[in-house]
């Protein structure tokens, strides 16, 4: 079985961090009604919801999967690097601990989980704005002992590693080269792009399945003509907040 943690959007969304694109108007209830859908969307691939209650204070707080990276052994809670962000990490911890064993980075490290691609029993984690050496390290450490290797992945002008790219299937990556370099990843078949839709790289698995942005439709048609199945979801006022698909949920397996 799925689980898929989520959280209800702050009335506060519009005051968000941004890093790499300009502030646009949200519109709070075109932004629910689109969150719901992505929901419905998680539900429809068989996931079960758990699902947070609103933090009125903490603007970016939807976006759940960046304080917490889910293995199958244990999950690591991280210590965001942006400032207004730490404390969303508490209550997401408070629904983990009933399925997982929590470890956690530690000051002065930061992490994002957005920086996170686990591929296999590879963690490959952006050196960005928000994850820095010290929480890299830390991540290293406290995984050798589970079997996962931590690699380290320059990113340049974009906000997350995940932002750049993600795995499509085992041996698929959909990537942005702008972004990150493509020999990071040797050895994988990298699909790119479309160039017009530069932010089309984030996308989330489930299973056999992916879901992407509705917005980005001829990086959507590149995957259907790899055979890939395919979801699109209207999230354009989170994308206005820097947000994407994989940073709304944290998904993960668990034993029935
Ligand atoms: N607004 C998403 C982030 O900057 O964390």
């Amino acid at each position: 079985m799925w689980i898929a943690v989520t959280r209800e959007i702050s009335p506060a969304l519009g005051s968000c961090e941004l890093s790499y694109i300009p502030r646009d108007a949200i519109d709070l209830v075109r932004a629910r009604e689109q969150h719901r859908d992505y929901q419905q969307a998680l539900k429809a691939l068989g996931c079960q919801l758990l699902t947070l209650p609103a933090e009125p204070d903490l603007p970016d707080s939807v976006f759940v999967e960046d304080v917490a990276i889910v293995l199958d052994e244990i999950a690591i809670l991280t210590r965001p690097g942006a400032l207004s962000r730490r404390a969303e990490v508490a209550s997401v911890a408070n629904v983990l601990r009933r399925y997982r064993t929590l470890l956690s980075i530690q000051a002065p490290g930061t992490l994002d989980g957005g920086d996170v691609l686990r591929v296999g029993r590879t963690l490959y984690v952006g050196e960005s704005a928000r994850s820095n050496a010290v929480g890299i390290g830390q991540l290293r450490e406290l995984l050798a002992g589970h079997g996962y290797a931590v690699r380290g992945v320059p990113t340049r002008g974009c906000l997350h590693l995940k932002s750049a790219v993600t795995q499509l299937d085992d041996d698929t990556l959909l990537l942005q080269p702008e972004w990150v370099g493509r020999e990071q990843f040797a050895g994988f078949r990298i699909i790119g792009v479309d160039p017009a839709e530069p932010h089309a790289a984030n996308v989330l698995r489930i299973g056999d399945a992916l879901v992407m942005p509705a917005s980005f439709p001829h990086t959507r048609q590149r995957l259907l003509d790899a055979g890939f199945n395919v979801t699109a979801v209207d999230v354009s006022e989170l994308q206005k907040a820097e947000g994407a698909v994989t940073c709304c949920s944290l998904v993960f397996r668990v034993v029935e």
